[in-house]
């Protein structure tokens, strides 16, 4: 009887999330199974199926997802991958669209495993390594931001460019965007500050595959630990996975760490107020990970409030948003000092 007395508008709504869960259950079968990488050229399932030793009947229904999702076009008894799908086949495009698949799986599944036992709490205390990766790879583009964003604040592409500078990437996980920016700004060296031992372990790997080892180290302290006289041009904060208390208190150590006209770069997650349902997920998410979601103006005035200079927000980037904030070089910079040390 319940049922009945259920709004059918909930009922679709829980049976449509259902859907979309098989669905993207099918997208990350067919990246992880080497479907879509297999789509080099246009291919019918029995080709495929034989190519990759698969059940042609499963290749046909996992490539039936990416068929309404635009990127895949049947072609007879062919499957294509559409002009606008082919980045995402091979190469950085799709190791990143890959690890974001991946990772939220892996979360998901985690999520649900801890709410069975009861252990379900804010915070990201993650170990296995697949999942640390993956969440690390979907920072694989960071390097883009770096050569097209981060020039746009003043002063910031004179200091990555000018030797001895120093960049600290807090939350480092695996040690992804230090990678990238390294890789970008040859001049700079990176202080990743990680708690998480295993995240620690595999970065270091990171790095000396990379041939950065001598240019990324890793810090196993928390950012309220910080050591304020180091000196960095440049900062990272990525603030769901931080507690409110250890974000506040690490973005003042930071603005003392940084040099005079020094730039902080907090990542978020974007929660678009006019989409109720996305909006919940990221709060979720964020909640998950430990910080909660943070809306544009409160983040803004938060380091306002502590003392940052020029704080701004960039527009979002799917599920995320940057926002950046300077140290001062004068009134600014005494404002800062005298707030930090009343914190
Ligand atoms: C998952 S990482 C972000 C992904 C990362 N950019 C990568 O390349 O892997 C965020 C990290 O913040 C770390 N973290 C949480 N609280 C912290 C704190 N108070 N100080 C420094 N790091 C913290 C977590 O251990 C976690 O590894």
């Amino acid at each position: 009887m319940a049922a009945f007395s259920t709004n059918p508008d909930v009922l679709s709504s829980i049976a449509a999330l259902s859907s979309a869960t098989w669905a993207y259950a099918g997208l990350s079968a067919a990246f992880e199974l080497g479907i879509v990488r297999a789509l080099d050229a246009p291919a019918s399932a029995e080709e495929l199926g034989s190519r990759l030793d698969l059940e042609p009947t499963l290749v046909a229904d996992l490539l039936g997802v990416l068929i309404p999702l635009g990127a895949v076009e049947r072609r007879g008894d062919r499957y294509a991958l559409t002009a606008e799908f082919e980045p995402f086949r091979s190469g950085s495009m799709a190791k990143v669209m890959r690890a974001g698949v991946r990772s939220d799986h892996l979360q998901t599944a985690d999520a649900l495993r801890r709410a069975r036992d009861g252990s379900l709490a804010p915070g990201w205390a993650h170990r296995d390594p697949d999942l640390l990766v993956a969440q690390g790879e979907t920072a694989g583009l960071f390097r883009l931001a770096a050569k097209h964003v981060l020039p746009s604040l003043p002063g910031l592409r004179e200091r990555l460019e000018a030797p001895g500078a120093r960049f600290l990437d807090v939350g480092a996980g695996v040690g992804v965007l230090s990678t990238e920016l390294c890789l970008v700004y040859p001049e700079v060296s990176a202080a990743c500050l990680e708690p998480n031992g295993t995240a620690r372990g595999i970065g270091r790997e990171r790095a000396i595959e990379h041939g950065l080892e001598d240019r990324i180290e890793f810090l196993s302290i928390g950012v309220e630990e910080l050591e304020t006289s180091a000196g960095y041009d440049l900062a990272l904060i990525p603030q769901p996975f931080l507690d409110p208390a250890s974000f506040d208190a690490g973005a003042r150590r930071v603005l003392r760490a940084l040099r005079p006209g020094g730039w902080l770069l907090v990542l978020a997650l974007d929660v678009p107020e006019n989409d109720e349902l996305t909006a919940a997920s990221q709060r979720v998410r964020a909640r998950l990970w430990g910080g909660g979601a943070v809306g544009a103006d409160e983040l803004i005035d938060r380091l306002d409030r502590i003392g940052y200079a020029c704080s701004r927000a960039h527009p979002p980037v799917g599920a995320y948003r940057m926002f950046a904030a300077q140290r001062g070089t004068g009134v600014g910079d005494e404002r800062a000092a005298v707030q930090t040390r009343a914190a």
